[in-house]
């Protein structure tokens, strides 16, 4: 699916339908009915036929934090034909301004709270730093108002846990913004971890590396912690929160469980100008039955760029190349083999051992493709804006949802798994030692 292929066209219901089902059929489960369908619970309020029947209805829509993700989901609402902007807010009139220019029949707030007395307003997109999210959760909740908050869930284990109870009894719409749980190269992979393809997964793999100070300029100093709020711990939980949440969300979903604890060491290596949070964290995660995930991430040297890597005992999955691997190649013919051992003066090396004594450099890897053909490297590299990750469509089910008001199962849970997992990260890197899975965190969808 293309860019443009999602639900651009605002006046026809009959595009939408055509739209959404090119979406599933892009997906490779209609071959399969429906039956393979019912394995991704959080589709299941966005199918075509339940989009066909809410017809003309549109979510009335405010956003709430117009920074850089705020406007991007703007963008995105913009060619969303079930949604309409209706108010805009933030506290920050430049970026107030910028997003008002870009929809200007919105309502523009620089407080939320007033915001939230609207009775215009169906839904609200939070897209704000993090120490913002459950205050703002909570409050729209409690407004009457469906939510669609960024991820990650919140700054502290006991926020999320509120966030959590507050879930389970609202009767509306709560999602955060995990898109790969809607990128279709993730969820075909996944489908394919989980039937066996590569094996038993028997660990894991997950880094995010860049080479950028990760600051932004500011005008005036006061503004500092305002505007470079990632890099203090008040406002941020630093790299865990903005980017490994997304990847123990993976590592977690091709498990199918969470682990248990957490090892680990972060510090400030090289961006040494008065942050408080990591540039520089290793971390081991634990899952019950000994699989790990090793977790890397460091924002000044970006040669291995970002990846997931599934590890099965029978070939790799890489999610965010949409590529996997096999162990072994198909076996040569004895004869060919024979041959190529004499080549390569494997017996006048070693008569009788054979070839062991080779180190075993990983060599070049011809990958086979999730989607039947190479995919961007880019996907799932939302942070920097790109394309074709699932945001759309994230936020096009979520628009859906706010009309339906049919809640889509697990994405709650699933970010608030990933987000806990992130704090217990920087716990054990604080405390330097291994951080269990604290039991007053532990709710029913988790599985060790
Ligand atoms: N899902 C993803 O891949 C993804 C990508 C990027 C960012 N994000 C998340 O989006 C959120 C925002 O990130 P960003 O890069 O857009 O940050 P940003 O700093 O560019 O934008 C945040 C905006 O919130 C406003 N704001 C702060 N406090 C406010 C308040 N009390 N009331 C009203 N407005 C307030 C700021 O003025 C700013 O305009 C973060 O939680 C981040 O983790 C998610």
């Amino acid at each position: 699916m293309t860019k443009r292929n999602i639900m651009h066209n605002k006046n026809s219901n009959a595009e939408v339908d055509l739209s959404l089902r090119q979406f599933i059929k892009n997906l490779g489960y209609t071959a399969g009915g429906l039956a393979l369908l019912t394995t991704v619970p959080w589709l299941q309020s966005c199918t075509p036929e339940k989009l066909a029947e809410i017809k003309n209805q549109k979510a009335r829509v405010a956003i709430l934090g117009t920074g850089s993700r705020g406007t991007y989901h703007l963008h995105n609402l913009l060619k969303i034909p079930h949604a309409q902007i209706v108010a805009l807010c933030d506290n920050y009139q430049p970026n107030l301004n910028a997003a008002a220019a870009l929809c200007p029949t919105a309502k523009t707030y620089t407080n939320y709270h007033k915001m939230l007395e609207s009775k215009e307003i169906d839904a609200v997109i939070i897209s704000t730093p993090l120490n913002w999210h459950a205050p703002m959760v909570l409050d729209s909740l409690a407004a009457g108002k469906h939510v669609f908050c960024e991820k990650s869930m919140a700054l502290t284990m006991d926020e999320c846990k509120e966030i959590y109870d507050a879930y389970l009894k609202t009767d509306k719409v709560l999602y955060f913004g995990m898109q790969r749980l809607y990128d279709k190269k993730y969820i075909k992979a996944l489908q394919m971890i989980h039937s066996g393809v590569i094996g038993d997964v028997v660990g894991m793999r997950c880094h995010w590396f860049r080479n950028h100070d990760w600051r932004r300029p500011v005008p005036s100093p006061e503004l500092e912690r305002h505007i470079n709020w990632r890099l203090y711990w008040e406002s941020s939980a630093g790299l865990m929160t903005e980017l490994a949440t997304h990847q123990l969300e993976v590592s977690n979903w091709a498990m199918k469980s969470v682990p248990e604890s957490v090892m680990g060491m972060g510090d400030i290596v090289y961006w040494k100008d008065g942050r408080e949070v990591y540039d520089s964290i290793s971390l081991v995660y634990r899952y019950k039955n000994g699989v790990k995930t090793t977790y890397e991430t460091l924002i000044s040297n970006k040669f291995n760029g970002m990846g997931e890597q599934i590890l099965g005992h029978k070939g790799t999955m890489e999610l965010a190349k949409g590529e996997y691997f096999f162990e072994e190649a198909k076996p040569a013919p004895g004869i060919m083999q024979l041959i190529n051992q004499v080549e390569e003066k494997v017996f006048s090396t070693i008569p009788v051992a054979g070839p062991s004594w080779r180190p075993e450099v990983s060599g070049e890897k011809k990958p086979l493709y999730v989607m039947g053909e190479k995919s961007s490297v880019n996907s799932g590299l939302s942070m920097i804006g790109a394309e074709d990750d699932g945001s759309e469509e994230m936020l096009s089910a979520f628009c859906q949802a706010s009309i339906t008001g049919e809640k889509a199962p697990n994405i709650v849970e699933e970010c608030y798994c990933s987000t806990i997992l992130c704090l217990m990260g920087n716990e054990a890197i604080k405390q330097q030692r291994k951080i269990d899975f604290p039991e007053k965190y532990i709710i029913p969808y988790i599985k060790f």
